[in-house]
């Protein structure tokens, strides 16, 4: 049987309740049958302190590490902070670029808001940091969500035509990926 496509998943939001959380659950679900989509909580990762890799890494951000280097992809779950990426993501992307760990790894980002641009500037500030790191950024389809809170109900992501850019999106990543094995 063909081995499944490893992708790895975070999302830039801490908060018990956050939208972008309940959006990787949503690719989780939707993922094509090839990809399994595992999610990993950034929530115990330290702010970044390079006094801190002076003697290897943080255990939580050596696991994390470890996480994202053993994978096939990576899914980025922007919100957008004052027309920008939240510094938890940014900080969880400075710790994973040390050594160019990020480099070459094919990745995507999805994200939205609760106003009418569906948080499109956080995702090309991300996009943009992503490049400069050299990681493999699938252009198209990008998934920017707008009204956000009305798109889910009870965690769940109910709208149809959301799930179905969502579903889109990952079909087109599984491609994307096998392009660089
Ligand atoms: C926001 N929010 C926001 N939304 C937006 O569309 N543009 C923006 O610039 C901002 N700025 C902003 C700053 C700060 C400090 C907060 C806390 C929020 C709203 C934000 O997109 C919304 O709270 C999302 O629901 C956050 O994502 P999670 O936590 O639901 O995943």
């Amino acid at each position: 049987m063909e081995n499944k496509l490893n992708v790895v998943a975070f999302a830039g939001s801490l908060r018990e309740q956050s939208l972008h959380k309940m959006l990787v659950n949503a690719a989780k679900e939707l993922a094509p049958d090839n990809m399994n989509i595992e999610h990993l909580d950034i929530s115990n990762v330290p702010l970044f302190n390079a006094d801190l890799e002076t003697d290897g890494f943080p255990a939580p951000v050596e696991a994390f590490r470890n996480k994202v280097a053993a994978s096939d992809g990576i899914i980025l779950a922007v919100p957008e902070y004052n027309g920008s990426m939240p510094g938890v993501l940014k900080n969880a992307i400075d710790w994973l670029s040390r050594g160019g760990l990020l480099a070459k790894r094919p990745s995507i980002t999805m994200g939205g808001s609760p106003g009418a641009l569906g948080g499109t500037k956080a995702q090309e500030h991300m996009r943009q940091s992503m490049m400069h790191l050299g990681m493999y950024v699938m252009p198209r389809p990008t998934i920017a969500i707008p009204q956000m809170g009305n798109k889910f109900t009870d965690g769940k992501l109910v709208d149809e035509a959301t799930r179905g850019f969502v579903a889109q999106q990952l079909q087109e990543f599984g491609i994307w990926i096998s392009r660089f094995n």
